[in-house]
C-alpha cells in the first residue's frame, strides 16, 4: 500500500535512538523529509546521516531539550525555515523515572511532567497555528500503555502519560474541524534503552534479578516477548499518513494485551 507520503515533512521529537530513530527512518522510508530531535548532538546526526544514506531522503538533526519552551520553538522555527511547513509531528522525546511514591521525589515527579506530558503540549503548541492556517495536519504522541493500564512502579510515566491521553482527546475534539488529526500510539515494554532503565528501575523496587524482571515482562505478554521500535513505529507512520484520514481522537494499544498484574509479585 502507499502510504501517500512522498515529499510529506514531518518533525519528529527523540528520535536519535528507539522508538523515535524507527519512526524517522520508516517515514523517510516512505518518502518523507524529516527533522529529528534530540538533546545530545552527536548521535542525533550519526541517525541523521545513516538514515539518509538507506532512504534517499533529507533528513535533518536539530539539537534541543523539548522539556524546555525555547528550544521547541526553536526547532520548530528551523524546521519551518528549511521547509516551509510541517505536516507531521510525532512526539517521541520522554523518559519517566520508574520508583515507588514514598522514594520518588518531588524533582522526579516535575521531570517527568514536565518532558512526557509539559514537552508534548510544547510540541503540539509550536505546530498548531501552522497546521491550522494549512487546513491540515497530522499528530501522533507516542503515549504508553500505563496511561490505561497504571502499574504502581512507573506511576510517574503513567500518571504523565494519562494527562497526555486526556491532552490529544481534546485536541482532536478542537483542532479536527481545520483538517488536523490527533492520536495516540500506547506501546507496553518495547526494547529500548528506556526499557532497559525501567527493568532496572523494577528489579531495584521488586528486589529481583534485571533477568528476572525481563521474565516477567515477556510472561505478561500473550506473545511471549516484548516489542520491537519498529512494530510501534508501523502503526505511528501509518497514523501519520493520509491513509488514516479519518481515524482522529484514538488511542491506540501497541502492547500485545499485555497484563501488566502479572509483572506484580
Ligand atoms: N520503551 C518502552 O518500553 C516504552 C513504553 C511505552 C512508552 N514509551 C515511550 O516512547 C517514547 C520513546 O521511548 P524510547 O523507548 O524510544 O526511548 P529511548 O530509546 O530512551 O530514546 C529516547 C529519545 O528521546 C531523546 N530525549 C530524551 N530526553 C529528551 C529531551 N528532554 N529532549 C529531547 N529529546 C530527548 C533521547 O535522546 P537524548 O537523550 O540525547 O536527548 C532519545 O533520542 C517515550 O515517550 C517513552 O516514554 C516507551
Amino acid at each position: 500500500m502507499d502510504l501517500r507520503l512522498t515529499g510529506k515533512v514531518a518533525f519528529v521529537t527523540g528520535a536519535s535512538k528507539g522508538i523515535g530513530r524507527e519512526v524517522a527512518a520508516q517515514l523517510a522510508s516512505e518518502g518523507a523529509d524529516v527533522v529529528v530531535t534530540a538533546r545530545t548532538a552527536e548521535p542525533l546526526e550519526l541517525a541523521a546521516k545513516e538514515i539518509t544514506d538507506a532512504t534517499g531522503r533529507t533528513v535533518v538533526p536539530l539539537a534541543g531539550d523539548m522539556s524546555k519552551s525555547e528550544d521547541v520553538d526553536r526547532c520548530v522555527a528551523a524546521t519551518l525555515e528549511k521547509f516551509g511547513r510541517i505536516d507531521i509531528l510525532v512526539t517521541c522525546a520522554g523518559s519517566s523515572p520508574g520508583g515507588l511514591l514514598e522514594e520518588l521525589t518531588e524533582d522526579q515527579w516535575m521531570s517527568s511532567l514536565n518532558l512526557k506530558f509539559m514537552g508534548y503540549v510544547r510540541s503540539v503548541r509550536a505546530v498548531i497555528g501552522h497546521m491550522r492556517e494549512r487546513g491540515e495536519g497530522a499528530i501522533v504522541l507516542v503515549v504508553g500503555n500505563d496511561g490505561l493500564k497504571p502499574s504502581y512502579w512507573e506511576m510517574t510515566a503513567g500518571a504523565a502519560n494519562a494527562a497526555d491521553l486526556n491532552f490529544a482527546s481534546s485536541v482532536a475534539e478542537q483542532y479536527g474541524r481545520y483538517g488536523i488529526r490527533c492520536n495516540t500510539v500506547n506501546p507496553g515494554p518495547v526494547n529500548t534503552d528506556r526499557w532497559d532503565g525501567l527493568e532496572k528501575a523494577f528489579a531495584r523496587d521488586k528486589k529481583v534479578s534485571q533477568d528476572r524482571a525481563h521474565e516477567l515482562a515477556e510472561a505478561s505478554i500473550p506473545f511471549g516477548r516484548i516489542c520491537e521500535p519498529a512494530e510501534v513505529a508501523s502503526l505511528v507512520v501509518f497514523l501519520a499518513s493520509p491513509r488514516a484520514s479519518f481515524i482522529n481522537g484514538a488511542h491506540i494499544p501497541v502492547d500485545g494485551a499485555q497484563r501488566k498484574a502479572i509483572m506484580d509479585l
